[in-house]
């Protein structure tokens, strides 16, 4: 019963009962156990949407589901509403389509830019991590279906990842890599958890009691399910005591070693009884325990509705110069450049993809809006893509996992400068898109992926040189799952907006950004590096041995001086403990490209009337937030916290409010309620939280490098805060980054 009947992995040692029969495709079940009335329950991914098969055998129906804006779009948002919708949407979905649960929200820090999975993620921020991921489990569960915390915890990266070795700081495991968790589970109360595959300081996360009990449960209170990723773990029996009570997908191999465990006295009936009663509570809660008549006809409809909002509100204008955006109605002939354009992502790859039904590429949406896309152009785009594509796929549809992995992008289509120069005098502006993928099982590489191909800069640049020859302007649309370099080419063209994968809704959504249908309101929820070697973990995230190392070795020798040892991938030290992202950048003076938190609007903000006002245990921070610019729009507030204390960053998100859609000249109150413990962080001497006695000072800013307003306010009375058990030390000692 502790194991879970699966679907999705071929095994010969899997477990017998699992009911694929009954939702093909989706990713695994529980046993039932028929003489006790105790039906199977069925799980199914993502974070992006429900991942199930479209089409079912001697069934002339489909099953699609709605594909949504990938987790670090919907952070981009900065809209826990809109993400909460988007949970609501997903889980009338998964109920209609007769699931239980879904394996989401991935919550896992975006430690560095090259993570494959980064896209699944949120954040390199644990704060808004925390509150997305709360949205979107009581989005989901408002509607009867669960959800599954993932993966907990520490999965920074997916080279190795069922055995690497996460070594890291206290301090860093409770204020950064564990928070976003601590955030969901107090704020939400997910039906289960999912732990990760990898080892924290020493030990499986699916094995960790210190992590699964005296944290998870004991520490936040969280009463729900611990379960493993798939295939998680090794001892079976270390995995029952430390509280992981579910096994997935299942095996015989892991219920033989339990049952002889319990037999040799080795595993106490406690222990099982304690995990059983945990998976029962689960079971219980489902719409298969509670006989449900689910339609499998969910209105989709109404999901692409919420899918295309979303994706409005996830696009980021990162620059705009010349006011280039919005195109006016006159500018409405436009040349589209880039095969992305017309061959659009919508989300990534692996478990987090989704079978949906269509995808509005950048083409159909300008086409929707009546935009007059260059034929001649966009003729010879699609051309080339038919052609050159048919030359990948025989490749890969050999491969078992086709559908899983991530397939290469073709190069970019080489226009001829006649065709060019035409494009420049027909138009009115260009468009050029640029695409990257990335998936499950692997990470990005730092060439021609991290870094743009040749052949992209070249385009960019040729594009730029022809059209503002012309006196036209040129717009670049990253449509990314993570963060591209962008420093070398980002003065080229007049304008930038970082799109992500937006899901199935994506090219409806781009264009109401372009003809300034929607005012763009997105902002960065991970920081855009000038360089990759410029990240503070370059050092230490293991590297693709490929084509890199020679480029990894002069930067890393040139950039930091450091020996020039390449990690070992089987372990992976975070030596820049608490300064990732934003955190390093501002407290080491180090200039990205882009800040986290920027976003630019068509109108303009004015931030202004700062109070602060305190009572015995919090803070009131309010101010007012006034358009004044010429047109409708809506902004990311941002409050960050500097600590007087040494070694700290030098500021940290505590707070942000997405205002509503304010109408030039109209202004809006808005407040924060800072409890005092918010201002406490973790010291290792102490093995608590602390709270300074000295004054802290509070930042309202536009983004961490854009700070607006600030006030200090007096010490607070200094109070007494929770110790920490002496547990989850490092096992080895860490070189770590100081400022
Ligand atoms: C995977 C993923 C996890 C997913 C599970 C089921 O290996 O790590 O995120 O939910 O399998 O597909």
């Amino acid at each position: 019963m502790l194991v879970g009947g699966e679907m999705s992995y071929a095994s010969t040692d899997q477990m017998v009962g699992n009911i694929s029969h009954t939702v093909p495709g989706a990713c695994g079940t529980t046993h039932s156990i028929s003489r006790l009335g105790i039906p199977s329950t069925v799980m199914a991914d993502g974070p992006a949407g429900v991942r199930i098969s479209p089409f079912r055998e001697d069934d002339d129906a489909t099953y699609y589901c709605t594909a949504f804006p990938i987790g670090t779009a919907l952070a981009s948002t900065w809209n826990t509403e809109i993400v909460r919708n988007v949970g609501k949407a997903m889980g009338v979905e998964a109920r209609e389509y007769g699931l239980d649960i879904i394996l989401a929200p991935a919550l896992n820090i975006q430690r560095d830019p090259l993570c494959g999975r980064n896209f699944e993620y949120y954040s390199e921020d644990p704060l808004l991590s925390g509150k997305m991921a709360a949205a979107m489990v009581q989005g989901i569960q408002s509607q009867g279906v669960g959800t599954a915390l993932k993966h907990f915890a520490v999965n920074n990266q997916e080279t190795k990842r069922v055995a690497n070795q996460a070594n890291l700081t206290r301090r860093a495991l409770y204020e950064i890599y564990l928070k976003g968790f601590e955030i969901a589970v107090k704020e939400a109360g997910p039906w289960a958890v999912m732990t990760s595959y990898n080892y924290v300081n020493g030990v499986y996360a699916s094995e960790s009691y210190d992590l699964l009990e005296t944290v998870l449960r004991q520490r936040w209170g969280f009463d729900g399910m611990v379960m493993t990723d798939w295939f998680g773990g090794d001892d079976p029996v270390r995995q029952m005591i430390a509280g992981n009570d579910l096994l997935m997908p299942g095996r015989q191999i892991q219920y033989d070693r339990i049952l002889q465990a319990v037999m040799a006295g080795e595993l106490g009936m406690e222990v099982i009884d304690r995990n059983v009663r945990r998976i029962l509570s689960f079971v219980f809660k489902t719409n298969s325990f509670n006989d449900y008549a689910h339609s499998d006809s969910p209105d989709l409809s109404y999901s692409a509705d919420v899918a295309l909002e979303a994706a409005k509100e996830s696009v980021i204008l990162l620059k705009n110069d010349g006011l280039a955006l919005p195109l006016s109605d006159g500018g409405k002939r436009v040349a589209l450049f880039g095969n992305t354009s017309y061959d659009y992502i919508s989300g990534g790859t692996g478990s987090g993809d989704v079978n949906e039904a269509y995808t509005v590429s950048l083409y159909d949406g300008l086409k929707n809006r009546k935009f007059r896309v260059f034929r001649r152009l966009a003729s010879s785009y699609r051309k080339y893509i038919r052609t050159e594509a048919a030359k990948i796929v025989p490749d890969y549809e050999k491969n078992p996992l086709y559908d899983f992995l991530c397939h290469p992008r073709i190069n970019e289509y080489e226009v001829n400068s006649r065709l060019l120069k035409r494009s420049a005098r027909v138009n009115d502006a260009a468009l050029v898109t640029i695409g990257r993928n990335s998936g499950e099982h692997a990470d990005r590489v730092v060439n021609e992926d991290f870094n743009l191909k040749d052949c992209e800069l070249k385009l960019i640049r040729d594009v730029c040189s022809v059209f503002h020859k012309a006196g036209k302007p040129v717009i670049v649309i990253l449509n990314v799952g993570g963060v591209v370099e962008m420093s070398s080419w980002k003065d080229m063209p007049d304008a930038i907006l970082l799109a992500w994968h937006g899901g199935q809704e994506a090219g409806d959504a781009v264009a109401a950004v372009l003809t300034g249908e929607t005012n763009p309101s997105g902002h960065l929820p991970v920081t855009v590096p000038a360089s990759y070697f410029q990240c503070p973990t370059a050092d230490n995230f293991p590297y693709d041995h490929g084509a890199d190392v020679q480029e990894i070795l002069h930067n890393v020798l040139d950039v930091r001086g450091k020996s020039n040892e390449l990690r070992n991938v089987d372990f992976t030290d975070y030596e820049e403990d608490i300064y990732v992202g934003y955190r390093y950048y501002d407290t080491f003076d180090v200039t990205p490209a882009y800040p986290f938190g920027h976003g630019l609007s068509y109108t303009d903000f004015r931030y202004r009337d700062l109070l602060i006002e305190r009572s015995e245990d919090h803070f009131v921070i309010s101010l007012y937030v006034e358009n004044i610019g010429d047109v409708t729009g809506k902004d990311v507030v941002q409050l960050y916290l500097s600590r007087p204390v040494a070694d700290r960053p030098e500021k940290e998100l505590i707070g942000f409010k997405k205002t509503p859609e304010l109408l030039p000249g109209e202004a809006t109150h808005i407040a924060f309620r800072i409890p005092y413990e918010m201002l406490a962080f973790f010291d290792e001497k102490s093995n608590g939280m602390l709270i300074s006695p000295d004054s802290h000072t509070f930042h309202i800013g536009k983004s961490s490098a854009d700070i607006e307003l600030s006030a200090t306010v007096e010490p607070v009375i200094c109070m007494e805060l929770l110790k920490y058990p002496d547990i989850l030390s490092p096992e080895k000692n860490i070189h770590i980054l100081k400022p």
